[in-house]
């Protein structure tokens, strides 16, 4: 025989025993066909295609997976929504070009489709993982392929697919979640490129956006940040004539990386780690609450780190202040000052998400004077960012409401924002500061007697309310107050600017700054809406500046002007204690050191200081944290003073967090040491169990954790109240010892409760405890309210209110 029939033989053995040597090859052409058994791999190893059928289902698809990871991992599936029911099937390619899949009766389950036909098709799976229909004589670039994979991928993204649209073809590329971990079938979470205005990627169940992606601002998408200079793939995204897509691709082609949307409604990208054997998750979408879509409402924004997270931007109120203090931010924020179209300017803010872009305008050639010329002459653009789309240059306006905008610090653009003159020139009150300080010293006196004039006003006022007469004797002990310039404010603060937002505090925002001498302190501005913040302002100038001690947050000075009333704070480092409580970062000697702090703080109010001070609002946020977790007390809004005389109070006016107030309190208004004792001991018990009273939930009982720790304590088992990594603490002892401390700061019986000084004594001594008695309100979640109580005002977070009761007697 010579060698062309040798040929011809072979090519006949092939053709007759369809696959037989599984893996040797790539393709399939017309005269084969690839059983249920049988599989093909990619030239590089890299991927498979074959037969497969889901975890817990007995159904069988064709589908991709990675052949050179041992975790089977399916990125593609022909048939999703046609599945076989049994191992006969038979993926075949037909002339003119489509792959179809055959059951045992020769009915099709599944096909490709094609936008042209070719003499000899093939399939190939190639090493991008990409299942391409070409014509085996012609050249195997993408332009010449009849079909591929890539164009209707499942729920995965692989490196190499051009996200979003083909404008020429017709065709969009987008993933549709599996319908549940047995079914691949198309579910109801869908990820798209969607170009309505500029284009941005929406993860959606059914038509409701989950999350959102973008928009693109010339490097990487606002929002999903990992992209930049990356050594393993570099990002592509075209926006033309003939399309619109995203495309990744590999520098590295030994890293597996993938994106895959789950029926949870997750999107998550997956790198594989070679030396735990493992997909690693390196960014899920929506990553966190401030990625629901939307979640602030129209021009508010989003911080991750604060409680409740939404807060309107700079220059915006809430829309519905009452819903807005109840965590309804969906009515969003509107405009302190309105616009007036002609005049208006823009102020910038920075670290953001850039908000929804599907109401803009994009060119990709203005320059950034350009830009701003352009928003400024159309009355309904609200705002503009530069984009570095061709040599640095781009254009985005946005008209219309703002939203979805979050913090992003580290990774977040600059907007600018339309706003009215007024609110732009901060010169006039700049002048103002400069006429009252001439010469320093007026200013000064004009201060104070500003502040003077305002205390005794403000307690006319409040005199109708409720005992407002025990602030009047401190009123000429204020002349110890530092003053600050509010220029000196400004520049510290550098005009109040975005990034240096702390958080939001009961009565206003709270910013870092930094003195020109390099010290680092916060700023509680009060807002200008708040009726209730101006009371909490005074009575915390009123304390705070007599009160000086290790363990409670030091005033360093306020700062008044006709519209703005600030106080100035030592700068705390780390936050406050509720953003290390609930987990396991601390270490018991920490916490224990937190626990005796608190206690001396209070130590010093109850009985120490020239004042006797009850707090009235003693919890886990507002114990500050020192760049050594020293606490110290903060918020003195709704402190009470007391006279030497009197042991206990009654108000009308509740003002406290649900959780952390004794039950004399919640119920009848009635308030000493006692209720700051109880408070106390709600604290210590977080502290133990690394839990948190109101969010508190147990498998077995009703209970809230003082119910809970006092069943355990009963029982003697209080060590299973304890944080799981503090179990092995070699101080269980002390562990122990503290819950039963606090449980003694919980009983009902106010007069059973051990006094301050005696808690720090219990703490640091080794003696016998007394019995715990029942603590107070160990069942119920939320303390009962009076039933005529009228009106309910919070302020704070929605997990954690500072509620005022006002008693209508
Ligand atoms: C398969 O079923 C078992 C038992 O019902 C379950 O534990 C497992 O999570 C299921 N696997 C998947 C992928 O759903
Ligand atoms: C094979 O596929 C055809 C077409 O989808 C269908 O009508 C037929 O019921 C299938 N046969 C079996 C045994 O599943
Ligand atoms: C190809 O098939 C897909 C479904 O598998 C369909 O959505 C698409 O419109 C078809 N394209 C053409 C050109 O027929
Ligand atoms: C991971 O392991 C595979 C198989 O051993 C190898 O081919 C690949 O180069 C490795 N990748 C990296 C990034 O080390
Ligand atoms: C601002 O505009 C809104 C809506 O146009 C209007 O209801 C409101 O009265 C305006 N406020 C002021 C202070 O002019
Ligand atoms: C931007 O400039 C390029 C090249 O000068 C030009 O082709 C394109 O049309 C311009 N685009 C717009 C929106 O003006
Ligand atoms: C302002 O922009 C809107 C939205 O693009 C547009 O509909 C309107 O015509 C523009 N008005 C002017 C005066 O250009
Ligand atoms: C960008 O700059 C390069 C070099 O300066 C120039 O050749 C190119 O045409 C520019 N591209 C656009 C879109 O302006
Ligand atoms: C635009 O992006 C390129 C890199 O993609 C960078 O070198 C350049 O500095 C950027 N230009 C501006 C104005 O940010």
């Amino acid at each position: 025989m010579d060698a062309t029939w040798k040929v011809f033989f072979l090519h006949l053995l092939i053709s007759l025993s369809s696959y037989t040597s599984s893996g040797s090859t790539d393709t399939i052409d017309s005269t084969q066909s690839l059983r249920d058994s049988e599989t093909i791999v990619s030239s590089g190893g890299m991927y498979e295609l074959g037969f497969f059928n889901p975890e817990n289902s007995t159904n069988r698809y064709v589908g991709i997976w990675y052949h050179a990871i041992p975790v089977r991992t399916i990125v593609w599936v022909a048939n999703r929504e046609s599945p076989l029911t049994n191992q006969a099937g038979v993926l075949k390619v037909m002339e003119p070009g489509v792959i179809v899949l055959v059951n045992d009766t020769g009915g099709t389950v599944w096909s490709s489709n094609r936008s042209s036909s070719a003499q000899t098709p093939v399939a190939q799976l190639l090493d991008s993982g990409n299942l391409v229909v070409k014509d085996a004589d012609v050249d195997g670039t993408e332009e010449n392929y009849l079909w591929q994979s890539f164009d209707y991928p499942t729920d995965t993204y692989l490196p190499g697919m051009k996200f979003g649209w083909n404008f020429v073809t017709g065709v969009e590329v987008f993933f549709a979640a599996w319908k549940a971990s047995d079914d691949p079938a198309p579910g109801e979470i869908t990820f798209h490129l969607e170009f309505e205005g500029y284009p941005q990627i929406f993860l959606r169940r059914n038509t409701i956006a989950i999350t959102r992606i973008g928009p693109w601002d010339g490097i990487s998408f606002s929002g999903f940040p990992d992209v930049r200079g990356n050594p393993v793939f570099n990002l592509d995204f075209v926006m033309d004539k003939n399309g619109v897509y995203f495309q990744e691709n590999l520098i590295n082609r030994q890293v597996f990386r993938r994106l895959r949307v789950n029926s949870n409604g997750v999107g998550q990208r997956f790198t594989w780690v070679n030396s735990t054997q493992e997909w690693e998750v390196f960014r899920s979408v929506p990553a966190d609450n401030c990625d629901s879509y939307g979640l602030c409402g129209a021009y508010g924004i989003c911080y991750i780190q604060n409680a409740p997270a939404c807060s309107c931007l700079g220059r915006f109120v809430p829309r519905d202040s009452v819903a807005w203090t109840t965590a309804d931010w969906t009515s969003g924020c509107i405009r302190r000052t309105n616009l007036s179209c002609n005049g208006d300017g823009f102020i910038k803010y920075s670290g953001i998400k850039l908000p929804d872009a599907r109401n803009s305008w994009v060119n990709e050639n203005m320059t950034f004077k350009e830009c701003r010329v352009e928003c400024l002459k159309n009355c309904t653009c609200m705002a503009y960012t530069k984009l570095n789309l061709s040599n640095g240059s781009g254009c985005l306006l946005w008209f219309g409401d703002l939203v979805d905008i979050r913090s992003l610090s580290a990774d977040g653009q600059d907007i600018y924002i339309r706003m009215a003159s007024s609110e732009i020139d901060s010169r006039v009150l700049e002048k103002r500061i400069l006429i009252a300080s001439l010469t320093s010293v007026t200013g000064i006196v004009l201060l104070a007697v500003s502040l003077i004039l305002c205390i005794r006003k403000m307690n006319k006022d409040s005199t109708k309310g409720e005992e407002g007469g025990k602030y009047s004797e401190s009123e000429h002990e204020e002349s110890d107050i530092t003053f600050f310039k509010l220029a000196t404010i400004l520049k510290a603060t550098d005009c109040f600017a975005i990034e240096n937002k702390l958080g939001e505090g009961g009565f206003g925002p709270v910013y870092k700054g930094m003195l020109e001498g390099g010290q680092e302190i916060a700023v509680k501005r009060l807002s200008r809406t708040s009726t209730q913040g101006l009371d909490e302002f005074k009575n915390e100038v009123i304390f705070i500046a007599k009160l000086q001690h290790r363990n409670l947050v030091r005033l360093l000075g306020c700062c008044m002007q006709k519209d703005e009333n600030m106080l100035i704070y030592e700068y705390m480092p780390n936050k406050s204690l509720d953003a290390y409580l609930f987990g396991d970062s601390l270490d018991w000697p920490t916490r224990f050191r937190i626990i005796n702090g608190i206690a001396r703080g209070l130590l010093y109010l109850h009985q120490d200081s020239r004042l006797r001070i009850i707090h009235r609002d003693l919890k886990a946020s507002n114990v500050l944290l020192d760049s050594d977790m020293n606490p110290k007390i903060s918020d003195f809004g709704t402190a009470r003073r007391f006279r030497d005389d009197e042991t206990e109070a009654k108000t009308r006016r509740v003002v406290g967090t649900y959780g952390y107030m004794s039950p004399e309190y919640a119920v009848d208004g009635i308030f000493s040491t006692k209720s700051d004792i109880f408070s106390f001991g709600v604290l210590v018990l977080e502290i133990v169990s690394g839990k948190s009273n109101r969010g508190f939930s147990h498998k077995d009982h009703h209970l809230n954790l003082l119910g809970h720790a006092w069943t355990l304590y009963k029982e003697e088992r209080s060590h299973e109240l304890v944080e799981a990594s503090l179990r092995k603490s070699q101080d269980l002892a002390q562990v122990m010892r503290s819950i039963h401390v606090g449980l003694l700061c919980l009983q009902q019986n106010p007069e059973d409760r051990p006094s301050i000084s005696s808690v720090v004594l219990m703490l640091g001594n080794e003696g016998m405890l007394p019995e715990a008695k029942q603590p107070g309100f160990y069942t119920e979640r939320e303390p009962i309210v009076s039933q005529n109580s009228t009106t309910t005002h919070a302020t704070n977070s929605p997990n954690e209110l500072t509620i005022t009761m006002l008693d209508a007697r």
